[in-house]
């Protein structure tokens, strides 16, 4: 139940029909009993300056921003949070009091916090980290892992230009390798990171050898859905620990929950389950 005080939040996103979002919020909202809302925000890409402007008019508290409009948020907030301009997009802005738009990218801080939870004293500093792919959360994952102390990050992509360029412009011990030369890459790796979309439903499979890589490593992919992919399955059988991907999806939630509805929230087994349930999982 919600009163005419109601604190409100969304997603704006182009589709939005698909985001977990209001049913991760909605579960939060319930649990701690707030007087607020989380609604989808389907925006098409010719509308969303209008409606983003409109957000402050409308007593919004902030939003989550998806595909395909983080870039475009980016250039619209008052204020970019430094993480945010690093990564170059935004996923989260809050609205304050007298309507000003602050732009935050939280997907480093859920890639953090899901490794930190998913494999308690993992320390990202004690040994390179392996990063396949060099998309959008590739450049989230490199430079929290940088943010985080890794000394030595090493980006592995199909399309070498791709990786040189997200090379290029991070501040940091960053280098590059072709795929056909992962074997190298992996060579006493710490920590191994698939944020391709190789191995999500629908798409075609990773297929690397993790022969290279130590035991010791830990082994994350940000893919969810399976949320045991094939490359947890194998690492796992060879003795990796392993996170998978669905507690990065949660993780990031809690720090735009926190700011508008001024409660952190945890991340349960009964929220995973709950998530996982409206994912047809
Ligand atoms: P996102 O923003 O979600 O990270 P993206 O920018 O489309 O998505 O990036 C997808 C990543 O998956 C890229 O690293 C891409 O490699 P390229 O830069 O070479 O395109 C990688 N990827 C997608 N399909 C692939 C495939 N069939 N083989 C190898 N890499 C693939």
């Amino acid at each position: 139940m919600i009163s005419g005080k109601a604190k409100l939040a969304g997603v704006m996103g182009w589709p939005v029909q698909h985001s977990q979002s209001p049913r991760l919020h909605g579960y939060w909202l319930d649990q701690y009993g707030i007087d607020g809302a989380y609604v989808p925000l389907p925006v098409r890409p010719e509308d969303f300056e209008g409606a983003f402007r409109a957000l402050p008019l409308l007593g919004f508290s902030g939003v989550n921003i998806t595909v395909p409009h983080k870039q475009t948020a980016l250039e619209l907030v008052d204020i970019l949070d430094p993480m945010a301009r690093q990564i170059g997009a935004i996923n989260t802005v809050v609205i304050s009091d007298d309507g000003n738009l602050t732009g935050y990218n939280t997907d480093g801080f859920g890639f953090l916090e899901n490794l930190n939870r998913g494999c308690p004293g993992f320390d990202p500093e004690a040994g390179p980290a392996v990063v396949l792919g060099a998309g959008g959360a590739a450049r989230a994952v490199a430079c929290s892992l940088i943010a985080a102390g890794v000394s030595d990050l090493r980006l592995v992509n199909r399309t070498r230009d791709r990786a040189d360029a997200l090379a290029g412009s991070i501040q940091g011990p960053v280098s590059v390798y072709d795929f056909s030369d992962t074997d190298h890459a992996l060579d006493g790796a710490n920590l191994l990171v698939n944020t391709t979309s190789l191995g999500m439903e629908g798409h075609p499979p990773l297929t690397i050898s993790l022969d290279a890589l130590p035991v010791q490593a830990l082994v994350n992919d940000i893919v969810y859905a399976p949320l045991r992919t094939d490359l947890l399955k194998t690492a796992e059988a060879r003795g990796n620990s392993v996170v998978d991907g669905l507690g990065m999806l949660l993780h990031q939630a809690r720090a735009g929950f926190e700011k508008w509805f001024g409660v952190m929230p945890d991340v349960t087994d009964d929220l995973r389950a709950h998530v996982l349930k409206g994912m047809g999982g």
